[in-house]
Parts: structure tokens; sequence; C-alpha cells
């Protein structure tokens, strides 16, 4: 694993488009559940079975309690050292991009901003029949009500069976099929599209990197699989490269 280590910090070292798709492990360690692990399940629900909309319509106030719940507890929770790891990487890399499938909005906190929620994010509401749409960080009544209709609001989030917010997988693809290294952190690698992400990018010549603490069902595709804790893995990586980065701007990186 060392010397796996080592080899994907030198690639990314000398990559020129880096592309990383993160998923609920990378946020693991900040406390937030992730969905398929032990912790997954909620009030013996599974969180594929609210995150529908059928679901929706039928218990709008079951659905909104989970949200709600989910609302509060990753309020309670810090970006952890693999998310301000990335934001570092994005900072000294030149032509980065992050998709991230998690809602949690722990990335933008760490300081991402080069990033692509493609699932949305908890921490934006939208009406059910009107356009309204906002960000809100604040505690939600049970059934919270449009401003400017009065019909129901709904989280923004992109559910089971609904399209991506548009323009966000065109952009994902565009950039996932003209990376030289991608890596896939915390992701079960099960919920498409984001599950092809990684054969796009090999099929278009990337080097493919996983980071997960186990192997998941893509760990075999991969051209390397680093098993063990994001919020160890992503600053070891990281480290070499931000010291190289400031080596060269200082003329010292002999390239
Ligand atoms: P999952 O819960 O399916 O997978 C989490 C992955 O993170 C697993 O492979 C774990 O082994 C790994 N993991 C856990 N702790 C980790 C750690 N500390 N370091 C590294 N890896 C760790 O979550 P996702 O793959 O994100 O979609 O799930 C994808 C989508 O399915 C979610 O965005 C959500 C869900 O249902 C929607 O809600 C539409």
């Amino acid at each position: 694993m060392r010397a796996d280590l080592e080899m994907v910090k030198a690639l990314l070292d000398g990559s020129r488009r880096v592309v990383v798709l993160t998923g609920a492990g990378i946020s693991a360690e900040s406390g937030v559940p992730t969905f398929r692990g032990r912790d997954g399940l909620w009030r013996n629900h599974r969180p594929e079975d609210l995150a529908r909309p059928d679901a929706f319509e039928a218990h709008p106030d079951l659905v909104w309690e989970f949200y709600n719940w989910r609302r509060r507890l990753v309020a309670g929770c810090e970006p952890n050292p693999a998310h301000r790891a990335l934001a570092e990487l994005e900072r000294v890399l030149p032509n980065f991009l992050l998709i991230t499938q998690n809602v949690d909005g722990l990335h933008v906190r760490a300081g991402s901003r080069k990033l692509v929620q493609m699932h949305g994010s908890l921490w934006q509401v939208k009406c059910t029949v009107c356009t309204h749409a906002r960000e809100d960080f604040g505690e939600l009544p049970a059934l919270p009500e449009c401003p400017v209709c009065g019909h129901l609001l709904r989280p923004g989030v992109v559910w089971f069976g609904e399209p991506l917010v548009p323009g966000v997988l065109r952009i994902a693809i565009d950039r996932v099929s003209k990376a030289d290294v991608f890596l896939a952190v915390g992701t079960s690698g099960l919920v498409q599209p984001a599950a092809s992400f990684h054969q796009l990018a090999k099929d278009h010549g990337a080097v493919t990197v996983e980071v997960n603490l186990e192997p998941t069902p893509v760990s075999g595709f991969m051209d390397f699989a680093l098993h063990g804790p994001a919020g160890e893995i992503l600053p070891e990586l990281i480290a070499g490269i931000a010291d190289t980065a400031s080596a060269r701007s200082t003329g010292g990186g002999g390239r």
C-alpha cells in the first residue's frame, strides 16, 4: 500500500487534469452516517426508501422528519482532514474538479469551490409547486410552506428516479472524460450515474484510483485501490503535492 500511495502521489503531482468523485464515506469521520453502512438505518427505514418522490408524496411528514434530522445532525459536524485535503488539492492543482454525491455541504465548509454537488444540497429548499427556491441553514418546521404560494416545500436534493440538476451531468461527463487522474473517494460505487465515471475516465485514458475503507464492487477495475480511512490517506497524498507545488513556486521544484 505504501508503494501504491507513493505512485499515486507522483501521478497527481504530474497530472494536469484531476477529477475527484466523493461519496458518503468521506464524511463518515465527521460523524455523518453513510447510506449503506452499519449505521445507515434511520428509525428502521433505509434512506433509499425515504429519498424518493413517491415516499414524499405518501408521507411528507416522515420524509421531512428524516431530512430535518439530517440537517440538525450535519449542522453539528465539522469537515474532517479528508475534506480539507481536497480543498488544498484544488488550490495547488491547475485543473481540478470535485464531483460529490453528498448533500451535507461539508466540502463547501472545508473551502472547496471547484465543486459539483450532483445530488443537490440539504441546505437548499424548493417549492413543490412554484419556482421558489432558497438556501436555508435554519431550523425548519415539520412541514415547511412556500412563502410565495403557500404550498409545501421540499428538500433541494435529487431523489431516486429524479433527473440530476440540469447541466450537472454534462459538466461531469465532460470533465471525467478529459481527466488524467480520476480519484473515487468513500463511495460504494453502486449508484448511477456516478458509478460509471471510473469506466468513462479509464476509456479516455485516465489513471483511476479508489480510496475506501474497504474493497468495493469497483476496486478490481481501478488501477490503484488504497484501502483505509479517507481522513488518513488523503492528507498523506496531498502533503507531497502541496510541498512540491510550493517548491515549484519558489523555483526549487525542478520543472
Ligand atoms: P454508501 O453509503 O453507499 O457508501 C459509502 C462508502 O464509503 C462505502 O464503500 C464505505 O466502505 C466507504 N467508507 C466508509 N467510511 C469511510 C472512511 N472513513 N474512509 C473511506 N471510505 C469510507 O454511500 P455513497 O456511495 O455516497 O443518493 O452512496 C451513493 C448515493 O446513494 C448517495 O448519494 C445517496 C445514496 O442513496 C441519493 O440520495 C440520491
